[in-house]
């Protein structure tokens, strides 16, 4: 249908108004003459020229080369821009200055762009030779600004402690027209999430409630059709902790909370827990009757030959000053005395070779004799010590009903360096539930032989 409509123009009739109409909605092509363009759209800047190119050829021999460009908004009638005959160019007077070209080059150039530019430019070619030959193209021209480089706002700024408060991320861009605001953790694109929301236009993000897995390295990506920023990185202070408490010791066998220590060596514990701001690290000796402050700090060192009991039992205690939480773990060391001396004798009398096959023998005999211990200890143990049991049991329950409150106002600023602004306050923490079973729980497994399980 399009090919006759051509046809008929081509006969050189002059053609009707609807095959004007089809020729401006033809890609171009009509039999000798071909006009095209590299991009249907484009996307300008504004205040810079914008060139559009667009290229035609024919083969017949032509008299007359006719360039027309003509202007068009959504729902307003086209506008003529400028035309050309051969060489000569007949602009619309009223946009002289902004429209150029150079026939018998068919591009036009826009200088400078604006947003009014906004709009649809059609270019239509006539071929006058033996009847004429037309061809049109549409391009859609877009006008934007560039993306100033985003600016990332976080509140609360000197931080979020984990599970209190909420974190919101405000993008902001001086200029920009047709702004998509993108969120990126490490990197990546943010993994949908129930604590996340993001406002309508996406420039705000909320985070609620922060939690330690929120910490990262946030930026914003804002896009446009003619330019993408990214902000400085932004990673958020998050407060969180203190978690996983636990003791470790250099030397010694640890099973549970409970180490076993050779009576000849010094033995360094280590106290460890995640958290931001790092805890504060304080460390407790509880005694048969009374418990004490021994120092601040992640390390303690115990000296066997310094412990009076053959067990002393130890609290590490961790603590958050920001967070406001705490976390205790209490633990058993026990001094074994085990052929240290012998050993030591009879190495003197006995070759390299004996002494090594000798001390491997003791190792692997006192690794048993140990297995068997831990083994059969906690019902031999308490049938054979029974009375001493009581005895022990008694002490403690006074112990608690007494001194623990007696001690407590003494021992408390100590033990957590944070009371002594509110001590009131931790004591009421420590009178609390919490404590209480913590503290159960420790004279339980304090118990001698009820230890190990
Ligand atoms: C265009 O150029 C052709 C020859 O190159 C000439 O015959 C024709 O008259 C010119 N048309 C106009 C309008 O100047
Ligand atoms: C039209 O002119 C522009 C520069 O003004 C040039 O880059 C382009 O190649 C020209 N096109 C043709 C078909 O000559
Ligand atoms: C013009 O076209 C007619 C038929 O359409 C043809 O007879 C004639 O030879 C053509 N003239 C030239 C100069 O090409
Ligand atoms: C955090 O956000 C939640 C839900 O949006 C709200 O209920 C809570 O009050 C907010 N907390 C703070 C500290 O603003
Ligand atoms: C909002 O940002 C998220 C995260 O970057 C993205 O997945 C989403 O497509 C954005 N939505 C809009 C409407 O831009
Ligand atoms: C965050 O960025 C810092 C440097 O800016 C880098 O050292 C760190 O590894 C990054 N963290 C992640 C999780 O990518
Ligand atoms: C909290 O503890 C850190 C060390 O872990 C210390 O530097 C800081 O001063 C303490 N802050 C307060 C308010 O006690
Ligand atoms: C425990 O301490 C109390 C005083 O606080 C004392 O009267 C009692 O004799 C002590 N018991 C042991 C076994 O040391």
């Amino acid at each position: 249908m399009g090919q006759d409509a051509c046809m008929e123009s081509f006969g050189g009739k002059g053609g009707t108004f609807q095959c004007k109409i089809l020729l401006l909605l033809l890609a171009g092509t009509c039999l000798g003459l071909k006009v095209t363009v590299p991009s249907h759209i484009v996307h300008g800047i504004k205040d810079q020229p914008l060139y559009l190119p667009v290229h035609y050829g024919f083969h017949m021999p032509a008299s007359d080369i006719q360039i027309i460009w003509l202007f068009e908004r959504p729902s307003t009638m086209p506008k003529y821009l400028l035309g050309s005959v051969n060489q000569s160019v007949v602009p619309d007077l009223e946009y002289r200055q902004k429209f150029t070209m150079m026939p018998p080059n068919a591009s036009l150039l826009i200088n400078p762009l604006e947003f009014t530019d906004e709009g649809n430019y059609i270019v239509k070619v006539n071929i006058q030779g033996n009847g004429t030959l037309s061809a049109s193209q549409k391009i859609q021209v877009t006008v934007d600004e560039p993306i100033t480089k985003p600016v990332v706002q976080i509140r609360p700024s000197s931080g979020a402690v984990e599970y209190v408060d909420n974190m919101t991320m405000t993008c902001q861009v001086k200029a920009g027209t047709r702004l998509l605001y993108h969120w990126l953790k490490n990197g990546k694109p943010l993994r949908r999430s129930p604590a996340y929301s993001f406002s309508p236009q996406n420039n705000t993000f909320q985070i609620a409630p922060v939690t330690k897995e929120d910490a990262g390295n946030y930026t914003c990506l804002v896009k446009n059709p003619v330019s993408e920023m990214e902000s400085d990185i932004i990673a958020p202070t998050i407060y969180y902790g203190p978690y996983g408490l636990q003791v470790n010791s250099d030397k010694g066998l640890k099973v549970g909370e409970v180490f076993t220590v050779d009576l000849g060596e010094a033995i360094l514990f280590d106290c460890s827990a995640d958290s931001y701001p790092p805890n504060t690290y304080s460390w407790i000796g509880m005694t048969d009757n009374t418990t004490y402050f021994i120092k601040h700090g992640p390390r303690l060192e115990v000296a066997p030959e310094k412990v009076a009991q053959m067990t002393a039992d130890y609290a590490c205690c961790a603590y958050n000053n920001v967070t406001g939480r705490q976390d205790e773990t209490h633990f058993t060391v026990i001094i074994t005395s085990m052929g240290l001396e012998s050993s030591a004798q009879k190495e003197k009398s006995l070759s390299p070779l004996a002494s090594l096959t000798g001390i491997s023998l003791f190792l692997i005999i006192s690794m048993c004799l140990l297995f068997l211990w831990k083994k059969f200890q906690p019902y031999k143990g308490q049938k054979q010590i029974i009375g001493k049991l009581r005895h022990f049991q008694a002490t403690r329950m006074h112990w608690m009903t007494l001194g623990y409150t007696n001690s407590l106002p003494s021992q408390m600023p100590l033990v957590c360096p944070g009371c002594q602004a509110g001590l009131s306050e931790c004591l009421r923490v420590y009178q609390g539930k919490t404590c209480t079973t913590q503290f159960m729980k420790l004279f339980s497994t304090s118990l001698p032989n009820s230890k190990i399980t």
